[in-house]
């Protein structure tokens, strides 16, 4: 009895040591019901990705006082093979099977001071947990722990608007172990697009879309208060000049409400004018009239053109 479990127990050992842990398919329980799996090409470990249809990426600088770094980071969750041939990303210090890929340089400098390279045979089952996330959202938590100083909290979300995956946030915040004495850096990653949708899509949390930003105010109301503006400065200005000349306020009031109520009942054929001048890229002056309409040759009446 004790031999056989000491066997059973050796051989679990052996089979644990021979089977080195991959993400993919050490979890394709769960990333099977995500888009998640067949995206990254786990269900064809041969597949070749490429970074721009396939991976989510993000390249960025970070200013600081004296210098500018390059900062690039590239998610291949199953470590499929990568076209290396995008120019964007410096694949010199990736490995194959690297899954999170990290390079960041001096920008007037050619040698890589920060290399992130998490490959599958660094993680096993104990520094992996997966969190299926269907409350506000649709997605798939992957929290990464304590692999070369690093921990990624990765959440993929749903949104199916999107036909790739792209980095929605990236936060990176350093942490010291007082005990430990040691320093590691806490990953935070959004990452929005198809990978955290369900294959079964009507269990998707449908993405709000957002509408494209329209202006509030159409090109008429400005129009329009552009309109009314010139109206009542020119009529102001026009009823001054006509009382100038020993008028009292009560004049000017009189002449700047007349004038204005004519103008009111010409107004739709004045800014029809108007409109079509501008338009019509022939912009000329147009003032209201202010003989009061005898001097009307043409149609337009209770305005003419100057
Ligand atoms: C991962 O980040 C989210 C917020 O972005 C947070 O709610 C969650 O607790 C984090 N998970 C872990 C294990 O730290």
């Amino acid at each position: 009895m004790i031999f056989k479990n000491t066997l059973f127990f050796g051989l679990f050992i052996l089979i644990n040591i021979l089977k080195a842990y991959d993400f993919c398919k050490d979890n394709q329980n769960i990333l099977e019901k995500f888009n998640f799996y067949e995206g990254f090409g786990g269900k064809d470990s041969k597949k070749k990705l490429y970074v721009e249809d396939d991976l989510p990426y993000i390249s960025y600088q970070k200013k600081t006082t004296d210098n500018t770094i390059d900062q690039f980071l590239l998610l291949n969750m199953c470590g499929n093979e990568v076209d290396v041939s995008n120019n964007k990303i410096d694949f010199s210090k990736y490995e194959s099977k690297s899954i999170i890929y990290g390079i960041s340089k001096l920008e007037s400098g050619s040698v890589y001071t920060d290399v992130i390279n998490i490959l599958n045979s660094d993680l096993d089952t104990n520094k992996v947990t997966l969190k299926e996330i269907n409350d506000a959202y649709t997605g798939l938590n992957v929290f990464i722990d304590n692999v070369k100083s690093n921990a990624f909290n990765i959440t993929f979300q749903c949104d199916n608007n999107l036909k790739h995956d792209e980095f929605g946030k990236l936060e990176k915040k350093e942490s010291f172990d007082i005990i430990s004495k040691e320093a590691s850096n806490v990953w935070t990653m959004d990452i929005k697009g198809p990978s955290g949708c369900l294959t079964n899509d009507k269990d998707n949390k449908p993405v709000k879309e957002n509408p494209p930003k329209k202006s509030k105010h159409s090109f008429f109301t400005y129009f329009f208060i552009y309109v009314m503006l010139f109206t009542i400065v020119y009529i102001g200005a026009s009823s001054y000049i006509e009382i100038k000349d020993g008028g009292t306020l009560q004049d000017f009031e009189d002449v700047f409400k007349y004038k204005f109520k004519e103008l009111m009942f010409s107004i739709p054929a004045f800014t029809k004018e108007l409109y079509n001048k501008i338009v019509g890229n022939n912009f000329t002056r147009y003032t209201p009239t202010n003989n009061q309409g005898h001097n009307n040759n043409d149609t337009r009446s209770g305005y003419a053109a100057v």
